[in-house]
């Protein structure tokens, strides 16, 4: 599957092999012989992540040590922080070997870069590029405030209990003001309502802004989401200006600057938090752009991004209006068969996996799309991470997995399903932000759409439940407690919960 897919890049490279200057020298803490090595020799693009028990290993002493071995300095593409504790370079099989020599024993996990690929699906019944009004009817009424009008009612937030329920919202805890959408997409209807949308048949066209959004009017304010994906449209007029493009990875840098050129990003994040189309519509949009116009990028690019929204997630904290942050991910890979077969191989799971995990450890919350390859989640990375037990550590079970349904609570035919999707959400038809004028828009498919909404959902929610700032755990407990239950159609598997995402305002 895409994990064999290097990109064209990589095969290339891959492919390129040179003659390496051969001599060997005694290596320090050498444990053993290596085994001769035929010439050439090969050169490939691998991450490295240090294990050792002792403490985070000195990687530039490491990179010095390699240099005698025919290690090329100008080979390296990233050297990570103690948190990630790894570089990731074009190395030769050969400085792979002296690599593994040097450190303890299963002292190092070394892996090849693999190509991450955007979930998006073709619409067949897209209307390409729309133009947007640029006025949204957003109303608000004080909560606690009767008027004539029956949905001030509505303001009570409630919850339908799991078995295992661990949260409960006091309605005391929201922030005061009820806020209604008039001119909303389906989607954010969908989520602001526990039961499926009455009244919609396959002639309804969807695609359009004639649905409703009740939501607290704190909306997400002082949140971060962090969009890694292709850029953002920033000057998107439904941005407000809240949306920047943070870090751009160098070598997407080098081919295309920092703008988005694909669109992904700009959906995605506009699902996530712009005024009309968003969840978190006060939420503060931070781009980082790991993805190329054609949506696919390399997993080192995303584990730089992913250390780089740790950096910027610990300079926050420190500020008063900081009221957390969240990761949207709407990319991922297949695993490898022998991943699947043993989910208790968390020593071997990818390394982007382990970046993910070291982020979530700092009380970052991630949302992942659970992937378009209409099988099991638990078969995909990083949607494997939400499996509810954890893959033997506390945080590997703190993701949270998006899979995408229609607008009759159906389970889009591509979204992946099981136990490792956490909640549904809306990821068919989906209008949103987009590229090419400030107030370009375009309707997507692809669990790459579900997933901003829910990463719009916990950032809205993140404002509602301050105390749930840094435990993704808990937040994820309270998005899953409450969703809609058994909700979702076309789902064989009875593993799958069937949850759809829900903000618990009724009504
Ligand atoms: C790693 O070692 C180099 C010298 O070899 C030193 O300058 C550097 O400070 C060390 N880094 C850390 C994080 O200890
Ligand atoms: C979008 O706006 C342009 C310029 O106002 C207009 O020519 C075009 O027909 C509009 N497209 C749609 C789909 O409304
Ligand atoms: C969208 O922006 C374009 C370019 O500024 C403008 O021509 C068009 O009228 C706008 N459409 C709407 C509906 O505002
Ligand atoms: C994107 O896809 C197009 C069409 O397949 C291709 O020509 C182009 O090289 C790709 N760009 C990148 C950066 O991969």
């Amino acid at each position: 599957m895409h994990i064999d897919l290097l990109s064209s890049l990589l095969l290339l490279l891959a492919s390129t092999t040179a003659a390496h200057n051969g001599h060997r020298h005694q290596v320090p803490h050498r444990t053993k012989t290596a085994p001769a090595k035929p010439h050439p020799t090969k050169f490939s693009h691998y991450l490295f992540r240090f294990t050792s028990a002792n403490g985070p290993v000195n990687t530039s002493d490491i990179l010095s040590s390699l240099q005698p071995y025919g290690f090329d300095m100008s080979h390296l593409s990233h050297t990570f922080s103690e948190s990630m504790n790894g570089f990731s370079a074009l190395m030769s099989d050969h400085c792979v070997d002296i690599l593994k020599d040097m450190v303890t024993p299963n002292g190092v996990q070394i892996e090849p870069v693999v190509t991450i690929k955007r979930r998006m699906q073709p619409n067949p019944r897209a209307t390409t590029t729309v133009n947007a009004t640029r006025t949204t009817a957003i109303s608000t009424r004080t909560r606690g405030h009767s008027t004539t009008d029956a949905r001030s009612d509505s303001r009570l937030v409630r919850f339908e209990p799991a078995a295992d329920v661990m949260f409960v919202i006091p309605p005391e805890r929201l922030q005061g003001r009820d806020a209604w959408q008039d001119d909303a997409t389906w989607g954010l209807q969908r989520i602001s309502q526990r039961d499926p949308i009455a009244g919609v048949t396959p002639e309804t066209p969807v695609d359009t802004l004639s649905f409703r959004y009740h939501f607290d009017e704190s909306a997400g304010e002082g949140v971060d989401i962090y969009v890694l994906d292709s850029g953002i449209n920033t000057e998107h007029v439904d941005f407000g200006g809240r949306a920047t493009v943070e870090y751009v990875s160098k070598r997407i840098a080098d081919l295309e600057g920092s703008a988005d050129l694909g669109g992904h990003g700009t959906h995605t994040a506009g699902s996530a938090g712009s005024t009309r189309y968003g969840v978190a519509k006060k939420a503060n949009i931070r781009g980082i752009k790991i993805l190329n116009v054609n949506g696919t990028g390399l997993s080192s690019d995303a584990m730089a991004g992913i250390e780089y929204v740790i950096k910027r997630h610990r300079e926050r904290r420190s500020s008063p209006s900081f009221r957390g942050s969240v990761l949207s991910l709407s990319f991922g890979v297949p695993l490898p068969p022998d991943l699947v077969a043993n989910p208790s191989l968390i020593a071997e799971a990818p390394v982007l996996e382990k970046g993910l995990m070291a982020a979530a450890a700092e009380g970052i919350h991630i949302v992942t799309a659970a992937g378009n390859e209409n099988m099991d989640a638990c078969r995909d990375s990083p949607s494997r991470l939400s499996r509810e037990t954890g893959l033997g550590g506390k945080y590997a079970a703190s993701v949270i997995s998006v899979g995408a349904a229609d607008v009759f609570d159906r389970r889009a035919d591509f979204s992946n399903w099981g136990r490792c999707v956490t909640t549904y959400a809306p990821g068919q038809d989906v209008l949103s932000t987009w590229i090419g004028s400030d107030n370009a828009t375009h309707v997507g498919d692809g669990t790459s759409m579900a997933a901003p909404h829910v990463a719009g959902l916990v950032a809205y929610l993140l404002g509602v439940r301050p105390d749930l700032r840094d435990d993704v755990l808990g937040m994820k407990n309270l998005i899953m407690n409450t969703a809609g239950k058994g909700v979702i159609q076309n789902v064989a598997d009875d593993s799958d919960r069937k949850l759809v995402a829900y903000n618990g305002v009724a009504g």
